[in-house]
């Protein structure tokens, strides 16, 4: 199967900084592919110029046949945004907004939705996060697992071929946190096609399909989730060493 996202010599410079340093790596499709490294390995800017929310130096990266390269316009990545959607570790909801009309709005103005087209849709979201009941609700009535997945829910109400997520539990209790893994591991189940920036090396390893561990800007090491078992660099072997 050819794979749906593809990342060939991805380079990309923060002024001197060369925070992508030569990334490679394909995503097949209905795959579950787990980020992980140190803090300021280039994990979220990998993911970020996936979504054309940070433009790239060299190489090129295909995602959903959406072909990214130095030169992208707007109306590109316009139709990109309908294919790919990004959850970040901030749920940035409107406060003033209940859930329902929170998650309504983009299939509303972005996909011209009608009214009761778009509250259909945001029901059956909600269900899938398990927060059918919570349509109503404003998000400061939410505890702060459940606001993340109505994060989620407002994404997958935009129908992508693939999600995007970096560090989605990390703001919060380990508790919270299980309830927003189980979502993703039933939407894994379900077929979606994700990458995922991830501190929790039990979810990356349980229910990646591929384990990516970045370092320094570079694909240091790649396989499935019996890497962290077996790290063949002192790099992966200190990292899963440091008890994360
Ligand atoms: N917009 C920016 N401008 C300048 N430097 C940036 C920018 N975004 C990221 N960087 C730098 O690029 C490097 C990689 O950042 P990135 O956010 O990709 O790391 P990360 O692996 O996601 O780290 P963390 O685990 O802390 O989230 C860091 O040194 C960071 O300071
Ligand atoms: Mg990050």
């Amino acid at each position: 199967m050819s794979p749906i996202v593809k990342l060939n010599k991805v380079s990309k410079s923060f002024g001197s900084l060369n925070v992508l340093q030569g990334v490679s790596f394909d995503v097949a499709q209905g795959s579950v592919v787990a980020i992980i490294g140190r803090s300021g390995s280039g994990k979220s800017t990998a993911l970020r110029c996936m979504n054309g929310l940070e433009k790239i130096n060299g190489g090129e990266i295909t995602v959903c046949n959406h072909h990214l390269h130095q030169n992208v316009t707007k109306a590109q990545l316009r139709a990109l945004h309908l294919d790919v959607g990004i959850v970040f570790q901030s749920y940035n909801l409107f406060p003033h907004l209940t859930v329902g009309q929170n998650i309504m709005l983009a299939p509303k103005w972005v996909r011209k939705q009608s009214k009761a087209e778009a509250k259909d849709l945001a029901a059956e979201v909600l269900g899938k996060v398990g927060l059918a009941e919570k349509f109503d609700a404003y998000p400061e009535q939410l505890s702060g697992g459940q606001q993340q997945r109505v994060a989620i829910a407002r994404s997958l109400a935009m129908q992508p071929k693939l999600m995007l997520f970096d560090e989605v539990t990390s703001a919060l209790d380990p508790e919270l946190t299980g309830e927003v893994l189980k979502v993703m591991e039933n939407l894994a189940k379900d077929g979606m096609t994700m990458v995922l920036v991830t501190h929790e090396m039990a979810f990356a390893k349980g229910v990646g399909d591929k384990v990516i561990f970045m370092h320094q800007g570079k694909v240091w090491e790649e396989g499935d989730g019996e890497i962290l078992s077996a790290p063949q660099t002192p790099e992966l072997r200190q990292f899963v060493g440091n008890g994360l």
